[in-house]
């Protein structure tokens, strides 16, 4: 197998300061890329920030022998993300991969969740991975290639209790992949989604400490390079922790013929309920929209004959 490399590539990875993006610009520096090490800086809950610990993860690649430049800026910020894509073409004159992963969390049960905690983790999950996407993609549009990683979670794709800001923000990114891998293809901009699990600050006392000691982030960043390669897929969602790597799907049952007019109503639909939910009829996942559009009319095809 030939070894995965992004030499003359120019790579941008939010929220690199630490944990998980760190591990990734530190991979992507030591396979050949120059990397952009963006990060605020601010606390788990998004307060705060200095542009420190993206320099000293700049050091970190410089001392590597890798090359490097420090962003300080909020990924949510429309004119920072604008001075990052600025500077960034300014020194390399090229952007082929970004790695949206920066984060924070403002957990709370759905009931004492504030409107404040909702709009923020939007804000940076959500705004703050389209903001960069958005600014680089007729960059490389234009350059015919680009790779694009975003950073989705189990809570966004399964539900974990107080999260549902989170949530709504992790599979909201999924969509703009679902979307954006088709407008990219002709021009070989390829997207993917990474589901990570690892210790890092946003895991701490989550687990016991023998779990987390098996979670290192860098046991998910080798998942993450295959996302970026020259030869990745295109909008594919990988999960990824402890070394163990698997595909996430959104999936279907085939469906059935309810009726339609007077032969449709609340309780024939009830009456067909179980066939409707069938796992055992579960299809491949759709590539598109239209492919779910073509289910439905299979079934209605099926039942008008049948
Ligand atoms: N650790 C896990 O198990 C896990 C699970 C699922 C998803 N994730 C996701 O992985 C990504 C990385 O998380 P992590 O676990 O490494 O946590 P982390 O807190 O160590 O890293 C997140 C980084 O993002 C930076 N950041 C926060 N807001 C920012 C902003 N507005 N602009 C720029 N940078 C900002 C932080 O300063 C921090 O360095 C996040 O998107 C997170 O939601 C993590």
């Amino acid at each position: 197998m030939s070894d995965i490399r992004f030499d003359d590539r120019v790579a941008i990875v939010t929220g690199a300061g630490g944990g998980l993006g760190r591990c990734h610009a530190l991979e992507l520096a030591r396979r050949g890329a120059k990397v952009v090490v963006n990060d605020l800086g601010g606390s788990l809950d998004g307060t705060g920030g200095n542009s420190e610990a993206a320099e000293a993860v700049v050091k970190e690649i410089e001392a590597l022998g890798g090359e490097a430049i420090a962003n300080g800026s909020s990924v949510s910020d429309e004119a920072g993300v604008k001075k990052m894509i600025d500077d960034t073409m300014a020194k390399w004159g090229r952007i082929d991969i970004i790695i949206a992963n920066a984060g924070i969390l403002r957990d709370k049960s759905f009931s004492k969740m504030t409107q404040g905690d909702i709009d923020l983790v939007l804000d940076v999950h959500l705004r703050g991975t389209f903001m960069p996407v958005h600014a680089a993609w007729n960059i490389m549009k234009e350059q015919n290639f680009g790779r694009i990683v975003v950073t989705t979670s189990s809570t966004g794709l399964y539900g974990n209790f107080g999260q549902a800001n989170y949530g709504a923000a992790k599979l909201g990114v999924v969509g703009m992949m679902n979307t954006l891998k088709i407008e990219g293809a002709k021009n070989n901009i390829k997207i993917n989604a990474v589901c990570p699990i690892a210790a890092t600050r946003m895991t701490q006392g989550l687990m016991p400490d023998e779990v987390l000691a098996q979670l290192k982030p860098e046991y998910v960043t080798p998942g993450v390079m295959n996302l970026v390669k020259d030869d990745a897929p295109s909008g594919m969602i990988l999960s990824a922790g402890a070394g163990a790597f698997s595909m996430a799907r959104i999936v279907e049952t085939e469906g059935v013929f309810v009726g339609q007019g007077e032969g449709l109503s609340a309780e024939a639909v009830a009456a067909k309920w179980d066939q409707i939910t069938d796992v055992a009829t579960t299809k491949p996942a759709f590539q598109s929209g239209g492919e779910h559009g073509q289910n439905i009319f299979a079934a209605v095809a099926a039942g008008m004959k049948g």
